[in-house]
């Protein structure tokens, strides 16, 4: 039995850390992460178009409308695929409305969101948008208040070469070559009933699943996504996944999972406790899809696309005070603070630790609404907590994720028990030569001193500690204070013969870098 305490040093003699050991095996891999599970999401809601990616009156526009500024960091993210246009506002969107002429596109009463949309922005400037930006778009289509032949057109618009009635349009409004779009979504949320359109699961199983094959028969080389439920808490989970699955499961390669979560109760050691929702939300899903794999004899494996997935709340009672009707209004603004950088810190570690399923993910959304980039109208831009932790794991989380057997102290909390102090995982990018560990120290109390037994990487040195940490668990940045809350490099953590041994502050997120320095010794 590893004793779970040790006397400190740092913090001076006598005082008791809590203790975690973590074994490493470079063989123990879960798996090798795909890049998109470090994506983003960009609906037409609020400013997240009209005012974040998009906003033609800005000293930052370039000759097409799109903020430079917004672009710079999405850059710095490297975020490698963003879906679009929705979110809810698909479930009401005629993709044709927001293609050619501008002066001739309509403006709506856009029912999702209660605001008027004037369609200035749509799928060939996002497909642009994307090219410039260095990624990828992942389309959403219509199945509240259409159904397979819109999406059928649109995909002939975005992928067809030429010669017939969509593609030309699109040639004719200034994209001679094809856009290209691999990765679609067959609708969004149909399970709940806030949706346009909103369907039973077997309603929707049949119209996803005649919307694939037609998809599909227009561009083979396509992927589909087909709704899973909104959340764990659908009166129709699990059952939704299951009945879609088993009419879907050879027309689509993916299923989706939404989540965010909130403090509303302001309770900080249960909310840190909430990653263990989405752990429990994504093993359900997998046993769901192999479930329906077992029913049908099939040999393919459905994955996991985590199309949304954040921290939201902050924001709710100011949108009650919302008018309807406005362009691009303020709405759903979450300020974030540090406690939510953590929780994120934690969720990216959720998707990571099960990469071998989740091959696609989307923090929700990307700028402005509920988003790391905040882009302020007439002014420059500014990075929310919750930008750091993002970052950090889209750099350094591509690579194959190690089992790490954690030792670790647990604590209880109102709703759950048994939570593991110290979560944390390690990615290793063997072609590159690094070895990258996350840590969220749950902690309220203390540091934790961590020791890390990586015998298969004696060859390997630390080169650096980010720790992210705040004494004000609701500071957050803001225009104003906009490196209020940010992370630091710390000292190097001690290594020895295969063993790491870091301290991780009270209530921090952690990141050690360890880079190979010459070949491994027996
Ligand atoms: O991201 C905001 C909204 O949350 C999306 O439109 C919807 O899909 C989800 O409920």
């Amino acid at each position: 039995m590893i004793s779970l305490y040790a006397y400190g040093t740092k913090e001076g003699l006598g005082f008791m850390h809590k203790k975690a050991v973590v074994t490493v095996h470079r063989d123990s891999v879960v798996g090798q992460t795909d890049d998109r599970l470090f994506g983003s999401f960009i609906e037409h809601i609020g400013r997240a178009v009209y005012g974040g990616l998009y906003d033609p009156g800005s000293a930052q526009a370039d000759g097409s409308g799109f903020r430079k500024d917004v672009m710079e960091l999405v850059r710095e993210l490297r975020v490698p695929v963003v879906r679009y246009p929705g979110g809810n506002f698909v479930s009401g969107y005629n993709w044709e409305d927001g293609v050619g002429p501008v002066e001739k596109r309509p403006k709506r009463t856009e029912l999702a969101w209660f605001a008027v949309e004037n369609n200035t922005f749509g799928t060939d400037e996002f497909v642009k948008w994307c090219g410039l930006a260095g990624t990828e778009p992942m389309l959403a289509v219509n199945l509240g208040t259409k159904g397979a032949d819109s999406a059928r057109n649109l995909v002939e618009y975005c992928n067809h070469p030429r010669g017939t009635r969509y593609s030309d349009m699109r040639r004719a409004n200034g994209y001679e070559s094809p856009h290209g779009v691999r990765l679609w979504c067959l609708g969004n949320e149909m399970d709940g009933p806030w949706q346009i359109g909103h369907k039973t699961m077997h309603e929707y199983a049949r119209v996803a699943h005649e919307t694939a094959k037609v998809m599909k028969w227009v561009d083979p080389s396509i992927e589909l996504v087909a709704c899973g439920s909104s959340n764990s808490g659908m009166p129709t989970f699990p059952k939704w996944e299951t009945a879609v699955l088993e009419e879907t499961y050879e027309s689509v390669d993916y299923i989706s999972m939404h989540i965010y979560l909130e403090n509303m109760e302001n309770d900080l050691k249960n909310f840190l406790a909430k990653s263990l929702i989405m752990d429990d939300y994504i093993n359900s899903v997998v046993a769901a899809c192999d479930y329906v794999k077992a029913v049908k004899r099939s040999k393919k494996r459905i994955n996991i696309s985590f199309d949304e997935w954040n921290v939201w709340y902050h924001s709710f009672d100011d949108n009650k005070k919302l008018e309807r009707w406005q362009e691009g209004p303020e709405f759903n603004e979450d300020m974030y603070t540090f406690e939510d950088a953590l929780l994120v810190g934690s969720m990216l570690m959720s998707l990571l630790r099960r990469c071998d399923r989740v091959k696609i993910a989307c923090l929700a959304q990307l700028v402005n609404v509920i988003a790391p980039i905040m882009a302020v109208s007439g002014g420059g831009v500014w990075k929310q907590t919750i930008f750091h932790p993002y970052l950090h794991a889209s750099l350094y989380g591509r690579g194959a994720v190690l089992d790490a057997k954690a030792d670790t102290p647990l604590y209880d909390s109102k709703d759950f028990t048994d939570i593991p102090v110290l979560d944390t995982l390690c990615v290793a990018d063997e072609e590159g030569g690094a070895l990258t560990v996350f840590a969220v120290n749950k902690d309220c109390e203390g540091g934790v001193l961590a020791e890390y037994i990586l015998s298969d990487f004696k060859n390997y040195r630390p080169v650096s500690h980010i720790v992210y940490e705040c004494g004000d668990m609701k500071a957050g940045n803001s225009p104003v204070d906009p490196n209020r809350v940010a992370p630091r490099e710390a000292e190097l953590p001690a290594f020895d013969n295969g063993a790491l041994c870091a301290m991780f502050p009270k209530l921090s997120w952690n990141v050690v870098r360890l880079a190979a320095a010459g070949p491994a010794k027996a």
